[in-house]
């Protein structure tokens, strides 16, 4: 492993195992900066997820699977974004979404935050399929905007992002537990691991009728008359907390290997 990736800094390995830059102090990024030039972003989306799916489905485990390859990378992790692009999903009670271009510039204005600071290398890990399209938009507006800013430490800036649900170690081991059932949204992969980080979860679960099949996504409202209780061809009560935790050691073991690529590609 390239030595600018391990995290050799005594105050990372004794009282901020977890690598939070929230519990950093500035001189600790200052310093953590002179070893490594990388940085997890964590992304997540606050939607309905089906009738006994938490809403904050996909922040929990995009945070999750986030911080798990933080402490295995040795990288430090910002706070997450919770909310993400969930317009079609507004038609269900506490869906709470940004539009794709506020999404864009909170991007946007946070790589450059970054940035600014000589981070080159962002590691976006994502829990929601929405938010896809606008952050590789986010990606090529900060590429812009840094083009025009004179970053003198500044050597290159590159972004990757992370889907943690598409990697094809989580999307094979889902595939083979539950086939078809899987589904499109409110997934039981994604449902297994929320039960895993959140216990409470469990009393939730119940049998559930079969979902309307997957489908195309329009508007907020023909998404409610297309999907009657939000879910997409899933069958989440399948989920339970055993299965999350390999889904999130899944994910963390894939997604720790393409950030320490990500980090040595030049
Ligand atoms: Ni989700």
């Amino acid at each position: 492993m390239n030595k600018k990736l391990k995290s050799n800094l005594p105050f990372f390995d004794q009282n901020n195992p977890t690598m939070r830059l929230d519990l950093c102090t500035w001189p600790e990024v200052e310093e953590y900066l002179r070893h490594c030039k990388g940085i997890i972003l964590p992304i997540g989306s606050t939607e309905q997820h089906g009738p006994t799916g938490a809403i904050g489905t996909d922040a929990l485990t995009a945070n999750a699977v986030a911080h798990e390859v933080a402490k295995r990378a040795g990288v430090l992790v910002t706070p997450i974004q919770p909310y993400g692009m969930a317009e079609h999903h507004l038609g269900f009670p506490g869906t709470m979404s940004l539009r794709p271009e506020t999404l864009l510039l909170l991007v946007h204005d946070l790589l450059i935050s970054l940035a600014m600071h000589g981070f080159e290398k962002v590691f976006i890990v994502n829990g929601h399929g929405g938010n896809i399209a606008t952050i590789k938009s986010a990606f090529s507006q900060a590429y812009r905007t840094i083009s025009t800013m004179e970053l003198s430490e500044l050597k290159s800036f590159q972004c990757k992002l992370a889907n943690w649900f598409m990697t094809p170690e989580v999307f094979k081991e889902a595939h083979s537990i539950y086939g078809d059932k899987e589904g499109h949204h409110a997934t039981p992969s994604e449902i297994a691991l929320t039960l895993y980080l959140e216990p409470t979860l469990l009393s939730k679960q119940c049998a559930l009728p079969p979902p309307s099949p997957a489908g195309p996504i329009y508007d907020y409202k023909d998404f409610r008359q297309r999907y009657f209780d939000g879910r997409m061809g899933s069958d989440p009560s399948l989920a339970n907390a055993e299965d999350g935790e390999k889904f999130l050691d899944k994910a963390a073991s894939a997604l720790t290997k393409n950030l320490l690529d990500f980090l040595q590609e030049s």
